[in-house]
């Protein structure tokens, strides 16, 4: 495995490795490394990819300075947890490398990004397009992974490659869970020890919403899910929806023969969390 910080060495790597018949495969993340992201190289190293981890924590995605100033960021710690999983680089590029000039693009995300993350943190998917499509030029790659966790951001993502009509393969991997439930994400570790021990209650709420599929309508069942988010002391609901997996549209009547998907986010004081459960 091998740490590169800048662009044209990538390339060079990237070239030699395509050259030798490889196919490559871009995990794109912003660091503070979990089994979440090790499951997405692991589905990665089971493609037979060159896998290339990028780790940048994009400011243009940070609506909030604060959110961007605590992100955790621990280097040391992630190298260590990507030995042993078949990653060969490493990119670790600054803030000056990706971005050498503000990027004033604005892209046509509408309207996955008018609904849910979009709502509540404007210009967050501007900014996740305009790093995912520098890392795209800069790697290149056939294949891309990214989290289900993140929902909203996995169909932004496929619109952007539609868009820009790139050949690339975008990868939607599977939500790994604590065993308590609680969805895995880099912002966990900034949980009190209490938070910590009451994040669960979020998928515990969702696969309750889940279970009375059946005898409620998604109207009720979003009230159930804000009454039992905001009884709970320690946390507060930002919304939650119950949409279409493809155009993110609110689902009014389970007749709709989409698939459909709750989404949530719930502050625990300063801290976001974000999970989302398929209705099926
Ligand atoms: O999901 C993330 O970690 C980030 O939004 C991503 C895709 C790496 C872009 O910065």
């Amino acid at each position: 495995m091998k740490q590169i910080n800048h662009i044209p060495p990538l390339q060079k790597a990237v070239s030699d490795a395509r050259e030798k018949g490889k196919t490559i495969g871009l995990v794109p993340t912003m660091g503070a490394l979990h089994k979440g992201h090790i499951s997405l190289i692991n589905t990665a190293e089971k493609n037979g990819d060159f896998i290339v981890v990028s780790i940048f924590v994009n400011p243009t995605q940070f609506n909030n300075p604060d959110d961007l100033a605590r992100y955790p960021r621990d280097l040391v710690s992630d190298l260590r947890m990507l030995v042993g999983h078949g990653v060969e680089i490493v990119f670790v590029p600054a803030v000056e490398e990706m971005y050498p000039e503000a990027d004033t693009r604005q892209f046509d995300l509408s309207p996955l990004d008018q609904v849910m993350e979009g709502k509540f943190r404007p210009g967050h998917f501007n900014g996740v397009a305009q790093i995912v499509s520098r890392l795209f030029e800069a790697v290149q790659p056939d294949r891309a992974y990214f989290g289900q966790k993140d929902f909203q951001q996995l169909a932004v993502i496929r619109k952007l490659v539609d868009q820009l009509n790139l050949d690339i393969e975008i990868i939607g991997c599977p939500i790994i869970r604590e065993a308590d439930g609680l969805a895995m994400s880099s912002r966990n570790q900034l949980l009190t020890p209490e938070q910590r021990a009451a994040a669960p209650h979020i998928h515990a709420v969702l696969q309750k919403a889940r279970a009375l599929k059946n005898s409620r309508s998604p109207r009720e069942l979003q009230a159930m899910v804000k009454e039992a988010i905001n009884n709970h002391p320690l946390m507060q609901l930002e919304y939650f929806e119950i949409v279409d997996d493809q155009e993110l549209k609110p689902i009014v009547s389970w007749d709709n023969s989409a698939n459909k998907v709750g989404c949530i986010a719930v502050h625990l004081s300063e801290i976001r969390l974000i999970d989302n459960i398929y209705f099926h």
